[in-house]
């Protein structure tokens, strides 16, 4: 749906951490493990996948068979860590698809170190109106795509009904503050069609 270009996206998020070897790292709803493959490339540091879905945690695994990764299987509302445990949290296209979004913004506050930072990439609200209608009629097709090609309708639909409906920046930014992020930052990716918000304690 992306092109491809949600692998320069994440290669944006992942150049604004600035990672020591002896750093603890956490990926939320790990997947395949893109953001890992990424972060073992610039350093050595403590990895932990974390994901609800052991079926996609393995090819995460699959791919990073080299690397020394723990990895976890859980739901990012509970997650299974001591409070002030990691010094960075990163999470990729996931927040849109966890169960309870506030209870796991919460939870992410409590595991993350004091001076920790939590990284979040997430599809969002093109600020050009134009090129929002463009998306919109773009975003039509998708279903059709995933119907005709794929043979999923449903997954390509609730793809983009969940695009739709997730928080925009400054929505996003509100559940932060809520959970008891002090100071965020926000960095619009393609005009916003997706952003990094960067938070610290
Ligand atoms: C679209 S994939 C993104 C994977 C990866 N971060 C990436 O960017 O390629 C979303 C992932 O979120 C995981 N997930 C969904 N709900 C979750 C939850 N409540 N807790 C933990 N992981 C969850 C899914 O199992 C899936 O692997």
């Amino acid at each position: 749906m992306s092109f491809g270009l949600h692998r320069t996206w994440k290669q944006e998020l992942i150049k604004k951490i600035k990672i020591k070897e002896q750093d603890i790292i956490l990926d939320l709803a790990t997947g395949s493990g893109d953001l890992l493959q990424l972060i073992k490339e610039k350093s050595n540091c403590i990895c932990v996948a974390y994901d609800s879905n052991m079926k996609m945690m393995m090819q995460a695994k699959k791919k990073l068979k080299k690397q020394k990764i723990f990895y976890i299987n859980g739901m990012a509302e509970n997650i299974p860590f001591k409070t002030n445990t990691f010094d960075f949290i990163t999470l990729s296209f996931g927040l849109r698809n966890f169960t309870n979004v506030q209870k796991s913004l919460v939870e992410i506050k409590r595991v993350l170190k004091k001076r920790g930072k939590f990284y979040c990439l997430e599809f969002s609200e093109i600020n050009n109106r134009s090129l929002r209608k463009i998306f919109d009629l773009y975003s039509k097709l998708i279903p059709l795509y995933g119907k005709l090609i794929l043979n999923n309708e449903e997954a390509y639909s609730y793809l983009i009904e969940s695009i739709k409906e997730f928080p925009n920046q400054i929505q996003l930014t509100k559940k932060l503050l809520k959970a008891g992020f002090n100071k965020i930052e926000v960095f619009d990716v393609l005009d916003g069609i997706a952003s990094i918000h960067v938070s610290e304690i």
